[in-house]
């Protein structure tokens, strides 16, 4: 196994969940995990707020920006911009099946397109010194056999993809909407196995379905890395769990009240830059989950209260005293 260490533990990019907010407190629970932004279109990059979707804090290293598109010119493009903001990565997205994507003909769609999805990878990696990634399914509709994605990842690679991140579960295309796209088709973690050993020089690093830490170390016997997405938004303070145990280094795990305390002066710092408590406390709801006073923490901090919507600080002394029992 190649093994590039980098990509041992990432967290996924999730559209209105991995803004940098999410990103700092995530840095706070790992010190090694490979974070990656919301996908971003190259539309949206080249005629909108440009400085808006690149910005990111020098805590967030190592870190991806993720595209969405299909232009292989608008992808180079952008991939300057990445570059020049300091990103360490680019991902191209080929696994978003939504109707917005494939309107756009961009997402999963384009695994039926390889010599596509290769000319932008091509046109992408040559324009820059940073990697350039491809996250992608494991098949599309009908198409879930081995030489389908063979096929895909051999001509991708050829153009210069060294590293692919597999969500192990087919897309509909069409029939079902994104979150069913995210449950229904079954996860096949075996077919991504047997494309790291079709491919050994790759990193192939596996997504979809992990939430216990003894399967993500059994997924480490097969691939090169794992993407933890849901789990990390629903159950964030596994992630510091996770990292302490896959990377054994010998520094002390935080607890979750130090996290808090840590985002907690974050936010405060944030909020006297004009950023709205609400959008940094909602990442932040799940830091108990499992403990007593955990639902009470969550509604304090939940984007409804009428506290949070007034803005008050005071509010996340409220939310951290329910959970007053809890290290
Ligand atoms: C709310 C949400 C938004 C997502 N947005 C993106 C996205 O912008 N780009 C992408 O490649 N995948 C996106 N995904 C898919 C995740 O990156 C990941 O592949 C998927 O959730 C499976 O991993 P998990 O089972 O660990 O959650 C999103 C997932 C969720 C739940």
């Amino acid at each position: 196994m190649k093994g590039d260490k980098s990509h041992k533990l990432c967290i996924a990019p999730m559209m209105d969940h991995t803004d940098r907010h999410f990103r700092f407190f995530m840095r706070l629970l790992s010190k090694h995990a490979f974070l990656y932004t919301e996908m971003v279109t190259t539309d949206a990059l080249i005629h909108g707020d440009r400085e808006r979707f690149l910005r990111f804090q020098s805590i967030e290293h190592p870190v991806a920006l993720q595209l969405g598109g299909s232009k292989p010119d608008d992808l180079a493009k952008c991939c300057h911009f990445a570059e020049d903001a300091g990103y360490d990565e680019v991902n191209l997205n080929i696994g978003c099946p939504s109707d917005r994507v494939q309107n756009g003909q961009f997402g999963a769609c384009l695994m039926s397109n390889p010599e596509l999805v290769g000319e932008c990878v091509y046109n992408m990696q040559k324009h820059v010194a940073i990697p350039v990634t491809v996250k992608t399914r494991i098949g599309i509709d009908d198409r879930d056999d081995f030489d389908f994605l063979f096929n895909f990842i051999d001509k991708v690679a050829s153009a210069g993809c060294q590293s692919f991140i597999v969500h192990a579960r087919i897309a509909i295309l069409s029939g079902l909407s994104p979150k069913e796209n995210r449950e229904i088709p079954i996860l096949n973690y075996a077919r991504v196995y047997e494309i790291k050993n079709a491919f050994p020089h790759l990193n192939i690093i596996i997504n979809g379905g992990l939430i216990k830490t003894d399967s993500v170390i059994e997924q480490m016997q097969h691939v090169d890395g794992v993407m933890i997405g849901r789990a990390a938004y629903q159950n964030p303070y596994w992630i510091a769990e996770l990292d302490h145990k896959m990377f054994q280094e010998r520094y002390e795990l935080p607890t979750r009240k130090e996290i808090f305390r840590r985002y907690q002066e974050y936010m405060l710092e944030q909020s006297t830059q004009g950023i709205r408590l609400s959008n940094m406390s909602r990442h932040i709801i799940g830091l108990f989950q499992g403990q007593p006073g955990a639902r009470k923490f969550r509604q304090y901090l939940s984007a409804g209260h009428p506290e949070i919507q007034k803005n008050s600080p005071e509010l996340l002394e409220a939310a951290i005293n329910s959970v007053s029992s809890v290290s």
